[in-house]
């Protein structure tokens, strides 16, 4: 049995009948750049994120980008983020001229460890960016507190977190802003790349529309230079039909981790999880000393499977400049040694799940 990490054309085949109709409706009205379905599909997320406004953008990248911009974070800020997150959440730092400030993941909740932040704020720290590493939302509570005493902006990167909820508050409700990637992998994904931010304020919801077309306030009318970040109206098409059935999707996700969680605890870590948390699965991460040896015995049974992420963005040759070295974040090391991310998608069979059980079950016995 072949089984990949990711199901693209499964996930397809469960909707095309709608997915279909919808690309042919916009082809149709030939209104590719900001139609009317782009603003349909905001209405409809900022309403699923429980947020008063959301801003499409070309991807999750620039999403991080438009949401520091419309904080004024930029050159001689310095902004805190977690080692064991992908180049995108760090990269926007860089790009728009603030230096990006590493702190360790905790062991318990994979996400930035809470207590390690203060060490890390100075006087030029402007900013905090919790990921919510695999859909697992990061203490809301408790990084709140410590941005709001040292009078910091968080901003939340949802981009593994569509629906994930803290104590029934989702990205963003707390903090005021977030940003999430339409990635075609990702819970809620588009034909292509896509990304939004979710905020609060009608000031920011305002700014990152002009931000994201031109700096633009009418055709022709610019107020200042901005970027050309939009997304296209064919993407908010593919993803108004999707939000649609995202809330089922996720509920058969969390379906399938908890099985994973009862038959797989004996053998490995499974992903840690709290009752207040509404994780969302983006990836189905497991944790063992032998994840290399794991990993080749699922590839020789079909199993796919991946590492989010295998070098701690402190090591990376992009970010040498830095200066870190090797046991500078020692959990985020160990981590990227030992995490493997296992097929979990709605649409995988409880055959393939139960394959996926027992081939893991298998190479713990040998
Ligand atoms: C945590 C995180 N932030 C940001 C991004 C960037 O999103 P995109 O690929 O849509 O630019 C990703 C993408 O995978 C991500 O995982």
């Amino acid at each position: 049995m072949h089984i990949p990490l990711v199901d693209l054309k499964a996930n397809y085949e469960s909707i095309k009948t709608e997915i279909d109709e919808a690309i042919a409706t916009v082809i149709e009205n030939s209104s590719f750049i900001m139609g009317e379905r782009l603003k349909t599909f905001e209405e409809e997320f900022a309403k699923a994120s429980d947020m008063n406004h959301c801003v499409t953008c070309a991807n999750g990248t620039v999403a991080v980008e438009l949401a520091l911009r419309v904080l004024d974070i930029g050159k001689g800020d310095e902004v805190i983020c977690p080692a064991n997150t992908f180049i995108g959440t760090t990269e926007s730092v860089t790009n728009v001229g603030a230096k990006v400030v590493f702190v360790d993941c905790s062991e318990e909740t994979y996400n930035i460890d809470l207590d390690l932040i203060k060490k890390a704020i100075t006087p030029k720290t402007k900013a905090i960016i919790p990921v919510h590493m695999y859909g697992r939302m990061v203490d809301m509570e408790t990084i709140e507190k410590i941005a709001k005493a040292h009078r910091l902006h968080l901003i939340e990167d949802a981009a593994h977190a569509h629906l994930a909820e803290w104590k029934g508050k989702k990205s963003g409700v707390i903090s005021g802003i977030a940003t999430y990637s339409f990635f075609p992998a990702k819970n809620l994904g588009a034909f292509g790349d896509a990304g939004a931010v979710v905020c609060n304020l009608d000031s920011h919801a305002k700014k990152l529309e002009m931000l994201r077309n031109h700096g633009r306030i009418a055709k022709y009318n610019h107020e200042f230079e901005g970027f050309n970040y939009r997304m296209d109206t064919l993407q908010a098409a593919i993803l108004e039909v999707k939000l649609r059935h995202l809330h089922e999707w996720t509920e058969q996700r969390r379906k399938i981790a908890k099985r994973y969680d009862e038959a797989l605890k004996d053998n490995v870590i499974t992903p840690p999880t709290i009752p207040d948390i509404y994780h969302v699965y983006y990836m189905y991460v497991i944790r063992t000393p032998q994840r290399d040896a794991l990993k080749e015995f699922l590839k020789e049974k079909g199993i796919e499977t991946g590492i989010h992420y295998p070098i701690p963005l402190h090591l990376l040759q992009a970010y040498a400049y830095l200066g870190h070295k090797e046991g500078d974040f020692p959990v985020a090391e160990k981590l990227a040694e030992e995490i493997l991310s296992i097929p979990l998608y709605p649409e995988l069979t409880e055959e393939q799940q139960e394959y996926i059980i027992s081939a893991i079950k298998e190479f713990f016995k040998k």
